[in-house]
């Protein structure tokens, strides 16, 4: 079931950074912290001002929890792009934001058997939380969503544009039978070429063939994944960066065209409801 969302303030306690221009903050707001699974968002807005005036979508990355196990953070990972990334990057922490989650579908409760995830940039930050909860380690939401059978491996695709701007991965080393591979466009750590042709070795490898490949990164990549899974006939779900306005479904900025059966064949679905995770074979992607 996918829980209600809440509004809240958020404290932030933590900020570390992890590659150049990108940090991982923690966020004291045990209210969503407690809810959210791998593969949603919340909407975080600077409070007490008009510049910037709208919210922006975080994907969650962890949720931290206390000595007696209680969620009460959520961690995100952030690139400094623009107005509300860049003021975060200056916070070192007792800092307090406006915040409203969890929010979207998440990625679906992962099967048995190899899973793959491919991250293209920041897009690798919700793989964190869906590695652990595949691998049996850690369960999220309330009731804690269950895991009928374990995933066999996880490995994580991850590419970037060069080594600088690589995140550091040590959060995901503790990971049960989890790998990850990476490639950079300009070949300065890992293979040298675009992060699809990790994918495109497994797919055509019977030893790694992936039971689902989770993506979410820049769209030319998701849709060279989408591609190759539909010619390997590989189940793949992609989490769109769709930029949003509201985030709850009021203001249809964030739509996106899916396949229906009714005549054209074709209809809009908003991104922060009915997404942002969509079956890549029901997207219309162009
Ligand atoms: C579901 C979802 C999850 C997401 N999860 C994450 C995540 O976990 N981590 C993450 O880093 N991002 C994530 N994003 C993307 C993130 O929301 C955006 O990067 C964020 O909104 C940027 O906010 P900002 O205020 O810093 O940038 P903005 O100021 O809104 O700028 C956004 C873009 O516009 C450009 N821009 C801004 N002002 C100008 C101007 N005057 N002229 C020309 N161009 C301009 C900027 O260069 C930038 O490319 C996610 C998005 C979605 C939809
Ligand atoms: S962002 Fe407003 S409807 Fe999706």
């Amino acid at each position: 079931m996918v829980p209600t969302a809440v509004e809240c303030t958020g404290r932030v306690v933590e900020q570390a950074p992890l590659a150049r221009d990108t940090f991982r903050l923690r966020l004291e707001c045990p209210e969503i912290a407690e809810q959210i699974v791998p593969g949603q968002f919340f909407m975080i807005r600077i409070p007490g001002g008009s510049d910037p005036l709208l919210g922006r979508p975080f994907a969650l990355y962890d949720v931290a929890r206390d000595a007696d196990g209680r969620a009460v953070a959520i961690d995100f990972v952030y690139h400094v792009i623009g107005k509300v990334t860049g003021l975060l990057a200056g916070w070192s922490g007792g800092e307090r934001v406006e915040l409203w989650g969890p929010l979207g579908n998440g990625f679906p409760v992962p099967r048995a058997g190899h899973l793959v995830c491919v991250g293209g940039g920041i897009g690798y930050t919700p793989f964190l939380a869906v590695a652990r909860e595949a691998a049996g380690q850690r369960r999220y939401g309330n009731p804690g969503r269950a895991v009928a059978e374990k995933a066999s491996r996880v490995t994580l695709l991850y590419g970037v544009q060069t080594r600088d701007v690589r995140a550091d991965l040590s959060d995901f080393a503790d990971i049960p039978r989890f790998s990850h591979r990476i490639s950079t466009d300009d070949g300065s750590e890992g293979r040298a070429g675009f992060v699809t042709e990790l994918l495109r070795e497994m797919l055509t490898d019977e030893t790694e063939r992936p039971a689902a490949v989770y993506c979410c990164g820049p769209e030319p990549m998701m849709r060279a994944t989408a591609a190759l899974c539909a010619e390997h006939e590989a189940p793949c779900w992609l989490s769109l960066e769709t930029p949003m306005a509201c985030g709850f479904g009021a203001c249809f900025s964030c739509v996106t065209r899916v396949r229906v059966d009714e005549d054209p064949g074709w209809d809009y679905r908003r991104t922060c409801v009915e997404g942002p995770v969509f079956s890549s074979a029901s997207l219309l992607l162009e």
